[in-house]
């Protein structure tokens, strides 16, 4: 086993400092083995009895564009969402109610949109559905039969790979809008019922002069979330 680096020397700790969500990117591919690389990589995150929960599905060429048109078409719709996994509390408590606002505001007010600007939200919403043109274009799914904490292991395994894109010189985003509609994605790429729809993923490089991506959140002071007791 060889010593561990000094810690205060590790780039990790930059890249959990600077990854943030990116949501333009420049048409630059991204070869097949960096991808490999990258996922090989998200795959060193740790879970529960090594059971390296979920699959990681890139969808590209005509396939990628159909299913695009479809949950596209699915939203302006107004089909109802059917997720296969439940994330946001409802009603949403005001705590959390104020963090959603306060990222959306983040999101919006990067490029210039404001609350009542709904056909300006819709068109950045609607991105979500193409992974804001981003070259690879991953959908993240997982065995129905695990349980929540497998949920755990999978989102380690998604953060490792941002980290590890970024490490690379890319940036992600991941997509929770995708998993609105999870029977027409299943239908789309002939997955089995078995395979609950997690999210999509969009990584490429980042378009530095896309307002969009200017969009910075904040986090709460670590005394909001953490405390000792003796
Ligand atoms: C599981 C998951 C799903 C997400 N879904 C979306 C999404 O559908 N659309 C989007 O624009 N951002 C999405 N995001 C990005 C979050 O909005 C973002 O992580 C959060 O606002 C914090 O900002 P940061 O990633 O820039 O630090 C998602 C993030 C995660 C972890």
């Amino acid at each position: 086993m060889p010593d561990l680096p000094d810690m205060h020397a590790l780039p990790a700790l930059d890249l959990l400092q600077e990854r943030r969500s990116i949501r333009a990117f420049l048409p630059t591919p991204v070869a097949d083995e960096t991808l490999q690389d990258l996922l090989r990589l998200a795959r060193r995150a740790p879970s529960g009895a090594n059971l390296q929960p979920g699959e990681f599905i890139a969808v590209r060429g005509a396939a990628r564009e159909r299913l695009s048109q479809r949950l596209t078409q699915a939203w302006r719709d107004g089909e109802p969402a059917r997720e296969d996994y439940s994330y946001f509390p409802q009603p949403m408590p005001g705590l959390l109610r104020r963090r959603q606002v306060a990222a959306a505001q983040a999101l919006y007010g990067a490029i210039g949109v404001g609350r009542e600007d709904r056909p300006g939200r819709d068109a950045q919403f609607g991105r979500n559905f193409r992974f804001f043109d981003a070259p690879v274009a991953l959908i993240v799914t997982i065995d129905r039969s695990l349980g929540t904490g497998c949920y755990m292991d999978l989102g380690m395994a998604l953060h490792a790979l941002m980290l590890a894109a970024q490490a690379h010189g890319l940036a992600s985003c991941a997509i929770g809008a995708m998993a609105s509609w999870p029977d027409l994605i299943r239908a789309e790429l002939g997955l089995d019922d078995r395979s609950a729809i997690v999210c999509g993923m969009a990584i490429g490089q980042a378009d530095p002069d896309a307002p969009i991506n200017r969009t910075i959140t904040a986090r709460e002071p670590v005394e909001r979330f953490f405390r000792v007791v003796d």
